[in-house]
C-alpha cells in the first residue's frame, strides 16, 4: 500500500507552512545549550531534486518555493528560513524535513528519522550521510510504532514530526491514538502533526482532520493549529489548503509561525490566507 512518493509534492504550499512551523519548534530547542532529541516518523527521501520526472509532472513547487525564491523576509524564523533555503533551492533542490533537520542539529543533539519506503529509504540515507552527522540514525520501519518504541528518550527534552501520507482514512486516528499514548510516556513533548485541508469530493477524508485534532485537543496538553488555505474551499477543490497542530508549543511560536506565515502569505498571491487557532491553551 506504500504508493505514496513525496518527490510529486516536494516544495509546495503545505511544505512551505509543514517546515516553518518545525523550523521554528527546532529553534526554540536550540536557545538552551543544552542537549535535545528529535523524531522524525514519516521522513520521504531527505531531499528532492526538482528536475526529476515526479516533481516535473505537476510542478507543484511552483505554489510554494517559487514564489519565495530571492524574496527578503523580514520576520525572524522566515529569514532563517529562506537562509536555510535559499542556496539549496538554488541548486533545484528542495530540502525535505531530514535535510532541514540536518542542516539544523547541533553535535550534542540527537535525532532519530523513520521511513518505510523502501525505495524512498535509500535516498534517505543517502541524504543524512551526505549532509548529517553521526547523532542522526535513520530507520527503515513504522514511524508510529518506532516513536512509541523509542519514547521517552534520554534526554527528554525534544520535539516529533508527524507527516503521514493520509492515504487510508484510518491513518487519521492512527495518528491520534500515537500521540496520546506518546504524551502518556513523555509529558513534555512537543509534537507537530501536518494534515490536509480536503474538499467535499474527499468524501469522509474531508472532515477526518476535525476529529483527529479534536481528540488531540482531549489529550489535555495546550496545543494550536497553524492553517493556510491558498484556494476557495469548493467541492472539486481537493487539497485546497493543510495545517499543523502543535501540541506544547514553545513560548512564543504562534507569534513567530505567524509572523513568518504572515509575510508568506503576501508572497503566493491573493487567494493565500493563513490563520492560527488555539485548541487548549494552559492559562
Ligand atoms: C509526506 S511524506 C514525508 C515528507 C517529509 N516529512 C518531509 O517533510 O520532507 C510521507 C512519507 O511517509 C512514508 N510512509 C508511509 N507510511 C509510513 C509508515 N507507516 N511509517 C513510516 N513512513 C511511512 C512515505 O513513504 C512517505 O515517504
Amino acid at each position: 500500500m506504500l504508493s505514496y512518493r513525496h518527490a510529486f509534492h516536494a516544495g509546495n504550499h503545505a511544505d512551505i507552512l509543514k517546515h516553518l512551523a518545525w523550523l521554528g519548534v527546532i529553534t526554540h530547542l536550540k536557545r538552551k545549550a543544552k542537549p535535545f532529541v528529535l523524531f522524525d516518523t514519516h521522513a520521504g527521501a531527505g531531499e528532492y531534486p526538482l528536475n526529476s520526472d515526479f516533481s516535473q509532472q505537476n510542478k507543484e513547487y511552483l505554489s510554494g518555493m517559487t514564489p519565495l525564491q530571492g524574496v527578503t523576509a523580514h520576520s525572524s524564523l522566515l529569514n532563517q528560513y529562506l537562509h536555510v533555503n535559499q542556496p539549496i533551492w538554488q541548486e533545484n533542490i528542495y530540502p525535505g524535513s531530514p535535510r532541514l533537520l540536518c542542516q539544523a542539529i547541533r553535535a550534542q543533539d540527537k535525532a532519530h528519522l523513520m521511513e518505510l519506503h523502501p525505495a524512498e529509504i535509500d535516498s534517505l540515507q543517502y541524504c543524512v550521510s551526505s549532509h548529517g552527522e553521526g547523532q542522526v540514525a535513520v530507520h527503515h520501519r513504522d514511524g508510529l510504532q518506532g516513536l512509541i518504541a523509542m519514547t521517552p528518550p534520554t534526554p527528554n527534552r525534544g520535539a516529533v514530526l508527524i507527516d503521514p501520507p493520509y492515504e487510508q482514512i484510518q491513518e487519521y486516528d492512527q495518528v491520534s491514538d500515537t500521540v496520546k499514548k506518546v504524551l502518556r510516556r513523555w509529558a513534555n513533548a512537543q509534537i507537530v502533526v501536518w494534515y490536509p485541508l480536503l474538499s467535499e469530493r474527499a468524501e469522509t477524508k474531508a472532515h477526518a482532520c476535525q476529529t483527529m485534532i479534536e481528540t488531540i485537543a482531549d489529550a489535555g496538553k495546550s496545543c494550536f493549529t497553524a492553517q493556510l488555505t491558498v484556494a476557495e474551499n469548493t467541492y472539486d477543490a481537493g487539497m485546497f489548503g493543510s495545517g499543523v497542530c502543535v501540541i506544547n508549543p514553545a513560548f512564543q511560536l504562534d507569534e513567530n509561525l505567524t509572523d513568518a506565515m504572515g509575510e508568506v502569505c503576501g508572497f503566493l498571491g491573493a487567494q493565500a490566507e493563513y490563520s492560527l487557532q488555539w485548541r487548549k491553551k494552559d492559562n
